[in-house]
């Protein structure tokens, strides 16, 4: 692959800038200066420009694991908070960079990030019932009945039609704690199920998005997902498929 081409993959930037800062060497692929062609993108580990080092990403798709902070929106143009994207690298601001699904501003927790359109449109459609576990904190304290009532169904209005959603699975961790499995992903389900329920959520943290969980990040930080990851991710969300 011609090292221009993939300076530019790698959000660098223009063609002329990446011609630029190759011909004023100021930047090294795995510690060394490139050569015109790269013959495996797939070996390179990291890039070096003007002495900062940045994750090579892998080509020509990639994964990011993102724990989500509250106080930033899953959108490119954010209106009350930055966005979530403003947590990860500068110029991958510059690569079509898609979140799979939407968190709330104040909602912390899983986030995966990817230029993959396909596997997004895959893992978001409700087709497909992609399960994702959040943990609530509930304003007044609950017992059983909520779970009982989350997984019979609750009655969710949007505009002026109604809707029936269960929960596929929930368990009350304390009174004040709910574990809850969803596999439908509509506009702040969460908070909306347990609304017709009587409670309210005080604080909501999105445990795992089909096989991903956070792990050793902490909130803020991100991750490449590996290889073996990504294959699970596939594999695990088309064993879901009902
Ligand atoms: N459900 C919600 O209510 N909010 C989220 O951020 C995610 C799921």
């Amino acid at each position: 692959m011609d090292i221009v081409k993939y300076l530019q993959a790698q959000g660098i930037g223009s063609r002329k800038m990446c011609r630029i800062l190759l011909q004023q060497e100021r930047i090294l692929i795995d510690g060394a200066l490139p050569s015109h062609e790269i013959t495996d993108t797939s070996n390179i580990k990291q890039l070096m420009i003007d002495g900062k080092s940045l994750p090579a990403l892998p080509l020509p798709y990639f994964y990011i694991l993102l724990n989500k902070p509250a106080g930033f929106e899953t959108s490119h143009k954010p209106t009350h908070y930055p966005s979530v994207f403003s947590l990860l690298p500068t110029h991958w601001q510059n690569l079509s960079l898609q979140a799979v699904g939407r968190l709330d501003a104040d909602t912390e927790g899983v986030l995966l990030i990817t230029n993959d359109g396909s596997l997004n449109h895959f893992l978001t459609s409700p087709k497909h019932h992609v399960v994702k576990i959040y943990h609530a904190t509930l304003k007044h304290a609950a017992d059983d009945d909520l779970c009982h009532q989350l997984t019979q169904g609750v009655v969710l209005r949007d505009r002026n039609e109604e809707e029936s959603v269960q929960a596929i699975a929930a368990e009350l961790k304390n009174p004040h704690l709910l574990a809850l499995s969803i596999d439908s992903g509509q506009y702040h389900q969460v908070k909306r199920m347990i609304s017709a329920c009587g409670n309210r959520v005080e604080y909501l943290e999105r445990i795992a998005f089909a096989s991903l969980q956070t792990g050793d990040l902490s909130r803020g930080q991100w991750r490449l997902l590996s290889p073996q990851e990504i294959e699970a991710l596939r594999y695990n969300s088309q064993q879901q498929i009902k």
